[in-house]
Order: structure tokens, then sequence, then C-alpha cells
């Protein structure tokens, strides 16, 4: 037999965090206020607590994991690094196929490895209940489930669709303690002024993200703050504990360093997490491609413009430069749920932009097939975000064995399907079509771009 479970003992668990923003070739943009200027921390304040927006801000390239955020962290972590040796023989491909499984957290994926710090980060600074948006509820129940471990309130404003579509999301924010509500709602001005404008809106991240920044920042006690699952830099910081334990884990066995890194990219913070200590290597010199996948009914990275944005739909955010479709984007209603946010990390941005990464889009059907055929030899059902990663997955194994070279892939199993069946019932009976957003459409969401202050593109034009 060969080994396909890779495990770390409890105290190999890292210790710090890696912070990609010390090392990129090319500094980011600064985020900018209303008036066009670069804010400073204190303009976060009111949303954020100001222990985390250090993070946010941070140069450091390592930040230590407070030792009471282990503590929670290691009754998944770490995660297993496992082969797909099934998957390999189906393909009958030369290459190595590895991957970290991030669906051993309770709530099933990446998620926890923020949710838990942000909560703890929040409480020791007197905060007391937290608000989110979630899109396929993953981030919600991943925010729930920490914020009742530490001891906070949790508000969660979940899109509508899949608070239709995901059921099962919302028990388990329940089951956790914490409020989901759908959105757009009628509990906040954000939510009634759209519900007023387009009443059967499927609604957005964007929309939900207007939602619970308002109800944080509208709470006259001060103890109420907005917590984001991905995009933002500290959010991206702490997921590097996934690709820095991958990195412990490859060593064990000799695998040695990966030739091509995939994950899917919602926002971009599992791809982030996996792929970040890599990018490190890469910059120093390793030869590795580094893939981000997305759906084509949303394609952030690989079609949209860099530009100054804001991050939800009502404009209360700072502008973020990021390859963006434009704030008011209402994505197509596709089953991966949280692959359908309107922008993407701009720390992920900042290193396409320098070539360090190499974006692409799948079709909801390939993405489908491609989960299917996991399932049927690996046995694991993945989530419909994960299978976007898994379809690009497949697609290097094949073409490793068109050149018959035995390539090691690495990639991002972000989370299980176990609660998005009835994407796969869709598509099993035939139901699912392919969606690839129209130009006119990306034209007229991002003209709305031409208004707001100039991304410049900047880049040392090494890769
Ligand atoms: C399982 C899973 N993978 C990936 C994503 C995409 O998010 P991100 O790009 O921040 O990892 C989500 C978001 O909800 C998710 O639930």
């Amino acid at each position: 037999m060969e080994q396909v479970k890779v495990w770390l003992n409890e105290k190999d668990i890292p210790r710090q965090w890696y912070n990609l923003g010390a090392d990129l070739p090319t500094p980011m943009l600064p985020p900018l206020g209303p008036d066009g200027k670069p804010i400073g921390p204190e303009m976060l304040a009111p949303v954020f607590p100001m222990n985390l927006i250090e993070q946010e801000v941070s140069t450091e390239r390592w930040i230590d994991i407070p030792e009471e955020i282990l503590n929670i962290l290691y009754r998944w972590r770490p995660a297993p690094l496992r082969r797909a040796v099934f998957l390999e023989k189906f393909l009958d491909t030369p290459a190595k196929i590895y991957y970290k499984d991030e669906s051993t957290s309770p709530p099933g994926s990446h998620k926890p490895n923020t949710s838990v710090p942000q909560a703890w980060y929040n409480k020791q600074f007197g905060i007391e209940k937290l608000t989110t948006e979630t899109g396929a509820g993953q981030w919600g129940s991943a925010l729930a489930f920490a914020c009742q471990l530490i001891g906070l309130k949790c508000k969660v404003y979940m899109v509508r669709i899949s608070f239709d579509q995901k059921p099962f999301r919302k028990i388990m924010m329940q089951t956790w303690g914490a409020n989901c509500i759908a959105s757009p709602s009628d509990q906040t001005n954000a939510g009634r002024k759209i519900l007023a404008e387009t009443p059967d809106t499927p609604g957005s991240l964007g929309i939900a993200i207007s939602e619970a920044i308002e109800e944080a920042v509208t709470d006259t006690s001060g103890k109420t703050r907005y917590s984001l699952g991905s995009v933002l830099n500290h959010v991206m910081l702490h997921q590097t504990i996934i690709g820095l334990e991958a990195k412990k884990q490859m060593k064990m066995i000799g695998a040695g360093t990966p030739d091509v890194i995939i994950g899917c990219a919602g926002g971009g913070s599992n791809f982030a997490g996996l792929s970040f200590p890599y990018v490190a290597d890469k910059i120093n010199g390793a030869d590795i491609r580094i893939i981000p996948v997305e759906p084509t009914a949303c394609p952030t990275m690989t079609r949209a413009p860099f530009a100054y944005d804001f991050g939800d739909t009502a404009c209360t955010t700072p502008l973020l430069a990021m390859h963006t479709l434009g704030h008011a984007f209402v994505p197509p209603p596709i089953h991966a749920g949280g692959l359908r946010y309107h922008g993407m990390a701009p720390m992920v941005c900042q290193a396409i932009i320098e070539g360090l990464m190499e974006p692409r889009a799948y079709h909801q059907l390939a993405s489908y097939e491609a989960a299917v055929t996991w399932a049927r030899t690996e046995g694991f059902i993945p989530a419909p975000e994960t299978s976007q990663a898994l379809a690009a997955v497949i697609d290097e194994a094949k073409k490793a064995k068109e050149e018959g070279k035995e390539k090691v892939i690495l990639f991002n199993y972000s989370g299980h399907g176990l609660m998005d069946l009835l994407g796969y019932d869709a598509y099993l009976s035939g139901k699912l079509t392919d969606y690839e957003l129209p130009e006119e459409e990306l034209q007229k969401y991002t003209k709305e771009l031409e208004k707001l202050p100039k991304a410049e593109v900047r880049k040392t034009g090494k890769w």
C-alpha cells in the first residue's frame, strides 16, 4: 500500500503566520478613503478591532499565533496532507497529486482558520458581538462556531439564494448559537433600499456585506464589530497555516517542492493560505506554477479590470485596488456560492499582476464532472467551490500524462460538499447549465469603475 495520509503531531502545528506583504516584489496600492486619499488605520476602527487592523497593515514577515488560538485550532489541526492515488490510477497519470484536507474542520472547510483568530482578537478588544455575511454558508457557520467557542454573539446575513438553496447551513449556524437571516433583509437601510428596488433579487455578497457593516457601525454601544471571511490581508495571513503545514508534510515524505499549486478562489483566502508560503519560494527562484481557479460565471481574475472599487454594494467600505467586476455585480445563481464575490484579495491581485500566478476559469459543468470523478475514485464528496480546483487538477494531471512528466501537483481541498448535495442533484439529473458572463454584462458593471480613482498597474517584470 502506498502512503496516502501524512499526519503531523500536535506539537508540529505552525506557531507563526506568514505575511506575503513583507516579500511582494512590488508593494500593494493602499486602500483609499472617500476623498480618494490613502486611509489611516483609525478609519477602519468602527468596523474592526485595532489588534486586527494592526495585522491588516503589518509589514512583518512572521506574526506569532497566540497560544490560546492554537488551543482551539488543534481540535482539527494540523490537517492531514493526502495523496490522491486512486484518482492518479484512474487518470493513468505519472503525476503525483497531493492535497491539504481542509474539510476536516468542524464546519467542514478552511474558514475557521481565520474565524477563530478573528473572534479571539475581537474578544480581547472587549467586543461582544460580531456581524458578517455569508454566501454558501461555509463562512457564516465557521464564524458561528468560533463565536460560540470564544463567547461572542454572532449575526449572519446570508445571501438569499443560498439561504433558500442551503437550509442545512443555516441550521448549523443556529446549532452554534448564531442568528442567521436572509439578505437583503428589512433590518438595515441597505437591505430595505435594495428590496424596494428589486424585491426578487437573489442577493449578493456585496449586499450582505453592506448590511453586516451597517449593523456593526450603527451599534451605539461600540461593542459590535464586523468580520470578513476572505479578501483582506489579515484573512490571507491567518490562512497561511495551511501552506506552512503542507510544506512540513511534503518535506516529511520527501515529496519536494510542488511543480504546480492549485486552489479555487472566491475572495482568495484558501488559495492564498496554501500558496503564499510557496509564492515566497517562487520569489526566491523556485520554479512553481501557481494557479488560482474561478468560475466562468464570475470571472474576476481572468476578465475583470484591476481597479479601485468598494468591497460592498452600498459603497461603505474603503476603496481597494483589486481585480473587480464592479461593486454592483449580481452574480448568476451558480452552485459554487462561495465563488460569487465581485472582487479578489488585493494581495492575490498584486501577485497576479507580478506574474507570480496564472489564473484560470472553469465552467460549472466541468467542475461538477471533476467533482463526480473525484467522488467515484477518492470517495470524498467535495464542496462545489473545491470542485473548481479539481477541474484544474485533473487537467494538469492529464497534461503531465501527455508530456510524460512525473509532476508533483499540490492543491487545497477547501471543503466537503455534504451540505451542498442539491447542486449534485441538479447536475446528476441534467438540470445544470454552463454560464459564461456575457461581455455586455461585464462592461455594464465595470463602467461604474470609471468614476473611481485609477489603480496603477505596478510590477517588476521579472516573472
Ligand atoms: C469550501 C469553500 N472553498 C472556497 C471558498 C472560497 O473562498 P476563498 O476564496 O476565500 O477561499 C469558499 C467560500 O465560501 C468555500 O466555502
